[in-house]
């Protein structure tokens, strides 16, 4: 069990906790051993019934009782869809099934005081999580973050602050304040993704051992993308289910980098629309944000071979 560094192949230890590589790359974590249908653990309703295949001592688990959304099945004009009410989670987002996992992850490792930028959403659910594991924690956020999102942070004891600029600017504060404070960044600390192969399993159980045939998920950064396809991808390699679904990222139409350069077929972010675009996404890729994007980047027309499909919308 490691992190890797795929721009070398160089693989760090789990025992000390780490965000990124020494040459400032993103890590991932070497693969896993995957979930067998046996491996579940139908005595706990959480995120915790796969903890089998997660990377963390379920001994250490810190669990709100994530996961085991509702999934609804509904019709989309005119179209059967299912829905997966990822709403209703402790803090009332997604990112509670990444944040249960890392923060477990880092409180084993024994950090004690965890920093994060957020718009809102990933601050609250780190703030609360931080609150339940004993840390400290501070979130920085954009001063036009919104205001019941601030108040849901500090209601959790987290100390908010707020920076000048725009979100890039935040997520450079955070950067400048990583070598004061653990940076538990969901963008960057691969035990987050981690988290999110679970919404791969929970989906393969609720539809009876079957993978769906399409997914459609919401795409800023890519947790949610490729935590899926990396749980999807777990679950073929153990022989429980047969191809990956297709997995089609969505982003805001007016801020959508990542949909642009996979409609231009490239491997950088394209700025779209917005005046700013073009610096914010000149500094993502100076910050390295460039590399979810080969993470999250599925062509079925250019790697037919990996038979996954899928695309980007904006
Ligand atoms: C409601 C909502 N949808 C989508 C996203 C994007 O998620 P990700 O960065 O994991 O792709 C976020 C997080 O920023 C969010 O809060």
């Amino acid at each position: 069990m490691s992190y890797v560094d795929p721009s070398t192949g160089q693989h760090y230890s789990l025992t000390e906790a780490r965000w990124r590589a020494d040459n400032g790359h993103y890590l991932n974590l070497a693969p896993g051993p995957g979930l067998a249908r046996a491996d579940i653990d139908a005595s706990r309703r959480s995120v915790w019934r796969y903890a089998k295949a997660l990377r963390v001592d379920a001994a250490h688990a810190v669990s709100m009782g994530e996961g085991g959304t509702p999934l609804v099945d509904r019709q989309w004009r005119g179209v059967p869809v299912l829905y997966k009410l990822e709403f209703m989670m402790p803090t009332g987002s997604f990112k509670d099934r990444g944040t249960t996992v890392m923060v477990s992850y880092l409180r084993s490792r024994g950090i004690e005081h965890v920093l994060e930028d957020s718009s809102g959403n990933a601050g609250a659910s780190l703030a609360a999580y931080a609150a339940a594991a004993d840390m400290r924690c501070r979130i920085l956020v954009p001063e036009t973050a919104s205001y019941p999102k601030i108040a849901q942070i500090a209601a959790a004891g987290a100390a908010v602050v707020t920076i000048k600029g725009s979100r890039q600017d935040v997520a450079e504060a955070a950067l400048r304040q990583s070598s004061e404070i653990f940076y538990a960044s969901h963008n960057w600390q691969p035990f987050f993704v981690e988290g999110f192969k679970t919404l791969a399993y929970e989906l393969w159980e609720q539809l009876g051992f079957a993978a769906p045939d399409n997914l459609v998920v919401p795409l800023g950064y890519g947790s949610n993308v490729v935590g899926a396809d990396v749980g999807f991808a777990e679950l073929v390699r153990r022989g429980e289910i047969a191809r990956r679904p297709r997995i089609f990222g969505v982003q805001a139409a007016r801020c959508a980098p990542y949909a642009a350069a996979f409609q231009a077929g490239g491997e950088h972010l394209v700025p779209l629309r917005l005046a700013e675009q073009p610096v914010a996404c000149r500094r993502l890729a100076r910050a390295g944000v460039q590399a979810p994007l080969e993470r999250v980047h599925h062509r079925p027309q250019r790697r037919p071979a990996q038979g996954v499909g899928g695309g980007q919308v904006a």
